[in-house]
């Protein structure tokens, strides 16, 4: 990845900016907006969270944004609120950054989007403009709603403001690069004044802004997140079909991506399924909301289902070589996080894969770059120790699984690590390692679609 010189990107319209929540979206935006030389003040509900974030310690592990807050911080140009007056009533803009999570129908919830723009209509300023924008992932038509809460909680106030959508396409543990570096800015709205408002804010990036209607917005975001999950799901079940008829799935990914109508990036197989906060969820909303609106999403539908299956594949596979019954065994896993580079291991599939080897007796040594934590907050401490030290995870284990893609664990030695292992096994469902080089040093190997052509 390119380097950033951070220092040399400012606005040259410094603007005051509000953004409610602080989590992975919020916090690495408010950040960079602060860095970008506007003053920010983000606001969250939870006064835990917004007393480390005024002391310069993250609720969130992402590159960067330690260091802009800091720097904000101490320029006074930043600071983390629990009160939305504080933060409201002066604003330029206000981006809503707070979470839908998925319901258990598999629709957006949208409760804390709602609660939001209501907070913010009671807090708007009467004698200023003020655009009110949707970061978070939103069903289409969700302007209207937060158009109606602003204006509840305003509760008859004379208020001046609109709506509009910047839909975020950050990727976690690279959300600062991708500020910087996003093939796009998407904007929308239904007001030309708020359109350009918004546009000065990403002005003095070397990047297209795109602007268009607020519901075109509000879709573009589900599209995209949906095609990229789409496009994970294919390559997944080309590696199926690779197993069967003794292809190698990586050269197929490799001699399509240079195609660059498919372009080769979201084309790394994952014999776990995707995972994270935002494709499944995005990918069963949206299959949802053409429910709502009587269209069958047909691929979404196949999407879901591939992916729920892929998990259970990989679990089938250790199954036939170490057997159901995984009482007295010990298992050494690389790896917790959803993805590489993030200390988040929400909807991470690993973490399911844990969960039904732990199920099924087996005793597991795990080890995470960063992830180590979270995870224990949602496995515990049962039949699981966590390593501080990747090496500790070889150690008289019988087998290996590698369930994150995090770039370090292609590095190590894995010839004199597997030394250590009661049997050297390695089941990779990330495709980390090379199955001629594991053949070469005896190691049994087993990656699903992989050809050893040495
Ligand atoms: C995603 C989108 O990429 C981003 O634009 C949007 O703003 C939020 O959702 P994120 O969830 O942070 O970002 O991670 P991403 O890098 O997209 O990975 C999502 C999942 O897909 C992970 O489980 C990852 O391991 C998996 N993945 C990704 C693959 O299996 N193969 C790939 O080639 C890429």
């Amino acid at each position: 990845m390119d380097e950033i010189n951070f220092d040399d990107i400012k606005t040259s319209r410094p603007k005051n900016i509000a953004v409610i929540g602080t989590g992975y979206v919020g916090l690495p935006s408010a950040a960079v907006f602060s860095k970008w030389g506007n003053n920010v003040v983000a606001v969250d509900i939870d006064k835990n969270k917004v007393d480390m974030i005024n002391s310069g310690r993250m609720p969130i592990y992402e590159e960067y944004v330690e260091d802009f807050i800091k720097e904000g911080l101490a320029n006074k140009t930043f600071m983390a609120t629990t009160d939305y007056s504080l933060a409201v009533s002066s604003a330029d803009v206000v981006f809503i950054a707070v979470g839908t999570p998925g319901t258990e129908v598999g629709t957006a919830n949208m409760k804390y989007v709602e609660e939001a723009a209501f907070s913010i209509g009671q807090n708007l300023a009467e004698d200023k403009y003020t655009v009110v924008v949707t970061k978070s992932t939103v069903p289409v038509g969700t302007h209207k709603m937060v158009n109606d809460a602003v204006l509840k909680g305003a509760n008859g106030r004379k208020v001046d403001f609109d709506v509009a959508s910047n839909p975020e396409f950050l990727r976690e543990g690279y959300a600062v690069y991708d500020s910087y570096h996003g093939d796009r800015v998407v904007i929308g709205s239904d007001s030309d004044k708020a359109l350009q408002v918004l546009s000065e804010i990403f002005e003095h990036l070397d990047t297209i802004i795109f602007k268009t209607d607020i519901s075109s917005s509000e879709l573009i975001k589900y599209a995209a997140n949906t095609f990229l999950a789409t496009k994970i799901t294919f390559i997944n079940e080309i590696a199926n079909l690779c197993d069967r008829v003794g292809a190698d799935v990586k050269s197929v990914a490799a001699g399509i991506g240079l195609d660059v109508r498919i372009g080769k990036r979201f084309l790394n197989p994952t014999e776990i399924g995707f995972g994270g906060t935002c494709f499944p969820k995005d990918v069963n909303a949206l299959y949802q909301l053409g429910l709502e609106n009587n269209y069958e999403f047909k691929i979404l539908g196949s999407v879901i289902n591939v992916n729920e299956k892929q998990i259970y594949r990989f679990i089938d596979r250790i199954v036939r070589r170490l057997g159901s019954n995984l009482e007295g065994k010990t298992l050494g896993i690389l790896g917790t996080a959803f993805k590489d580079n993030t200390d988040d291991s929400r909807h991470s599939s690993a973490i399911d894969v844990i969960r039904i080897l732990r199920g099924m007796g087996a005793k597991i040594k795990v080890y995470d770059p960063l992830a180590l934590n979270t995870s224990k907050e949602l496995l515990g401490d049962t039949n699981i120790e966590y390593m501080d030290n990747y090496k500790e995870v070889f150690n008289k284990v019988d087998a290996l699984v590698i369930l994150t893609e995090w770039q370090e664990f292609k590095n190590y030695d894995y010839l004199s690590l597997t030394k250590n292992m009661n049997f050297p096994v390695i089941f990779d469902a990330r495709y980390m390692l090379d199955p001629n080089v594991m053949k070469e040093n005896g190691i049994e190997y087993y990656s699903r679609g992989r050809k050893v052509t040495k």
